[in-house]
C-alpha cells in the first residue's frame, strides 16, 4: 500500500524472500508467510490495513503455521496499536529495519520451535536514530543499504520501469505529515551506489529509471573532500548506457536550484516531468503546515522552470480542508490550480496524524462534508485543466515507451482464455505506455513494440488518457508538448 518507495520496499522484501526459498503466491489461504506493506499517511490506509488483517486472521484460523506481518510505516508509527488490535500479527517491522525480515522469521521459528508459544518479533527504527550516536546510525544505515545493493531482477511485475532510491527519511517536519515519524531522518544514499544499481537494472532489462526521494532536489552526500548534489546525480546515472528515461520525484519547491532545471534542459533521456506538490494556494495555509515558501516561490519556480525547459509538464500535490483553511484560503488553491495549469494534481482530504504538529496544536476542524466539497471543487477544476492539456495534443506526435496491453485488452484476453478461445491478436493488440511527460497513451499495434519507444501520433484525448495510433511516416514529433 502506498507511495512508490513502498513499491520499491515491497520488491526488495520479496526479493530478498525468494533468496530464502520463499515463492510468491496471490492465493491468501495457502501462503506460509503474509506480510503487508502499510502506509501511515492518511488515516483511511491505515483503516485499510486493519480491515485486511482482519481478513488474514480469518485465513491465519483455518491454517495456524502461518506467519502474519506488518512492515513499512504503520508498523513504525503505531506497533503498540497493532500488538493491541492484531493479536494474530507475529511480526512487525518499520520501513528503516526491512534487511532484518528473514532474523525475525528465524527468530519466531525458533520461538515456535522452543516454546511453541508464538513471540511478536519486533525491528523498529522508532526515532532513536535522531539521537543515538553516529557510530550505531551508520552501522544501521549500512545494513540496510545493503538491501538496495543487492538487488536482482523483481520476482514479480516489470522491470521496464524500475525505482531507484537516492535518499531515505525526510527532516523538513511540515506540520500536517507523519513521513519524518516513520521514515525516519533524511539521508542521500552514496553516489556510486545509486549509479552502480541503475547500471545492474539496465543490464538486466530497464529503460526507464525514477529516482525516489521524500525531498529529491534536497539530495546530498558528502564524502569529507567533495560533495555531490542532485544535478550531478542526474547527470551521473544519465551517462548509464542503455538508459532510454530518466526521471524523479518528489521534488520539494523549497531548495530547488538551477542546476536541475539546466539538467532537464540538457540531458536528452531526462524527461521534462516535475512533480512538486504545493499542498495549498495560500500563504497562511503554507505558513500553518510549515512549508518553508510562499505561493509567489512556487509561483516564481515554476514559471522558471517553464521558461528554461521548453514543453516540462507539471504535477502537483493539495490538500484540502487542512485546520482552520477559510473558503478564501481554499479560493486561492483553486487560483493556483487556473494559473499553473498541472499536467495533473494529486489531492487529498486533510487527514489529521497522530504525533504530528498539527494534531498536538492545532485543530482538524474543517467538517468532512466541507472538505468533500472542497476536494470536488478541486477535482472538477482540474479535469477540465487535464482535458485541455491533452486535448490540445491531438495531431500530435509523441514518444511513448511501450509499457504493455492495455487494460481493456488484458480484459478481453483474459475472457477469450476463460472461453476456451486462442488469444488473437487482432482482439488484443490495444497497447498501452506513456510519454515523457507522463502521459497515459493507449493505441493499436505489434506486441513486439512491448518495451520499446514508439512515435505515437495522437487521434483523441479524455482528461485521463491519450489514444493514438502508430506513427507511419515522420510526424511533428514533440517529444514534450505544452499547452
Ligand atoms: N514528499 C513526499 C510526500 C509524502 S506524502 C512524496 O514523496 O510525495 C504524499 C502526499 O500526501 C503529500 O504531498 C500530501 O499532499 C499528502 N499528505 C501528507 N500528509 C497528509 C495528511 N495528513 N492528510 C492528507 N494528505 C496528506
Ligand atoms: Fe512529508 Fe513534508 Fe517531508 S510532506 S515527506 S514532511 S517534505
Amino acid at each position: 500500500m502506498g507511495c512508490q518507495m513502498n513499491v520499491l520496499d515491497s520488491e526488495l522484501v520479496l526479493g530478498q524472500l525468494c533468496a530464502l526459498g520463499y515463492e510468491p503466491t496471490h492465493e491468501l489461504a495457502s501462503a506460509d508467510l503474509v506480510l503487508l506493506n502499510t502506509c501511515s499517511v492518511r488515516q483511511h490506509a491505515e483503516d485499510k490495513v486493519y480491515s485486511r488483517l482482519g481478513e488474514v486472521g480469518r485465513a491465519k484460523a483455518k491454517h495456524p503455521e502461518m506467519l502474519v506481518g506488518v512492515i513499512g510505516c504503520m508498523a513504525e508509527r503505531d506497533h503498540e496499536g497493532l500488538r493491541r488490535r492484531a493479536r494474530h500479527v507475529d511480526l512487525l517491522c518499520g520501513p528503516g529495519n526491512l534487511n532484518e525480515i528473514p532474523a525475525l522469521i528465524e527468530e519466531i521459528e525458533l520461538a515456535r520451535r522452543e516454546h511453541g508459544k508464538l513471540t511478536v518479533a519486533l525491528a523498529l527504527e522508532h526515532d532513536h536514530s535522531r539521537r543515538e550516536p553516529a557510530a550505531r546510525r551508520t552501522l544501521l544505515y549500512d545494513s540496510i543499504e545493503a538491501l538496495d545493493i543487492s538487488r536482482t531482477k523483481p520476482m514479480e511485475g516489470s522491470l521496464l520501469q524500475s525505482y531507484v532510491r537516492v535518499q531515505r527519511g525526510c527532516d523538513k517536519f511540515c506540520t500536517f505529515c507523519v513521513v519524518p515519524f516513520t521514515r525516519g531522518p533524511e539521508r542521500s544514499r552514496p553516489p556510486g551506489h545509486i549509479v552502480e544499481e541503475a547500471r545492474r537494472l539496465v543490464d538486466l532489462g530497464a529503460r526507464e529509471i525514477t529516482l525516489l526521494g521524500q525531498t529529491v532536489n534536497s539530495y546530498s552526500y558528502d564524502e569529507g573532500t567533495r560533495v555531490t548534489r542532485f544535478a550531478e546525480l542526474l547527470a551521473r546515472v544519465h551517462e548509464v548506457p542503455g538508459l532510454e528515461r530518466l526521471r524523479f520525484v518528489t521534488s520539494y519547491p523549497g531548495d530547488f536550484t538551477d542546476d536541475i532545471l539546466e539538467a532537464m534542459r540538457d540531458l536528452p533521456r531526462l524527461c521534462e516531468y516535475l512533480h512538486l506538490p504545493a499542498q495549498s494556494g495560500s500563504n497562511a495555509v503554507l505558513k500553518r503546515m510549515r512549508r518553508q515558501y510562499t505561493v509567489e516561490q512556487y509561483v516564481e519556480l515554476f514559471e522558471r522552470a517553464r521558461a528554461m525547459v521548453p514543453g516540462i509538464s507539471l504535477a502537483g500535490d493539495f490538500i484540502v480542508g487542512f485546520s482552520g483553511e477559510t473558503e478564501e484560503e481554499h479560493a486561492a488553491t483553486l487560483a493556483l490550480l487556473t494559473r499553473v495549469r498541472y499536467k495533473n494534481v494529486y489531492m487529498f482530504k486533510y487527514s489529521e496524524r497522530p504525533g504530528t504538529l498539527a494534531e498536538r496544536r492545532m485543530i482538524d476542524d474543517i467538517p468532512e462534508d466541507v472538505k468533500s466539497r472542497r476536494h470536488a471543487e478541486l477535482s472538477t477544476l482540474q479535469h477540465e485543466i487535464s482535458l485541455a492539456h491533452h486535448q490540445a495534443l491531438v495531431g500530435q506526435c509523441v514518444e511513448v515507451l511501450v509499457e504493455g496491453y492495455s487494460k481493456a485488452a488484458v480484459r478481453a484476453q483474459e475472457s477469450e482464455q476463460s472461453r476456451g478461445q486462442e488469444t488473437s491478436w487482432r482482439r488484443s493488440d490495444q497497447l498501452t505506455g506513456r510519454t515523457r511527460t507522463d502521459e497515459i497513451v493507449v493505441f493499436s499495434g505489434s506486441p513486439s513494440l512491448i518495451g520499446q519507444l514508439a512515435t505515437i501520433r495522437v487521434t483523441a484525448a479524455t482528461a485521463l488518457t491519450l489514444h493514438g495510433e502508430v506513427a507511419s511516416g515522420p510526424g511533428p514529433l514533440v517529444s514534450s508538448p505544452t499547452v
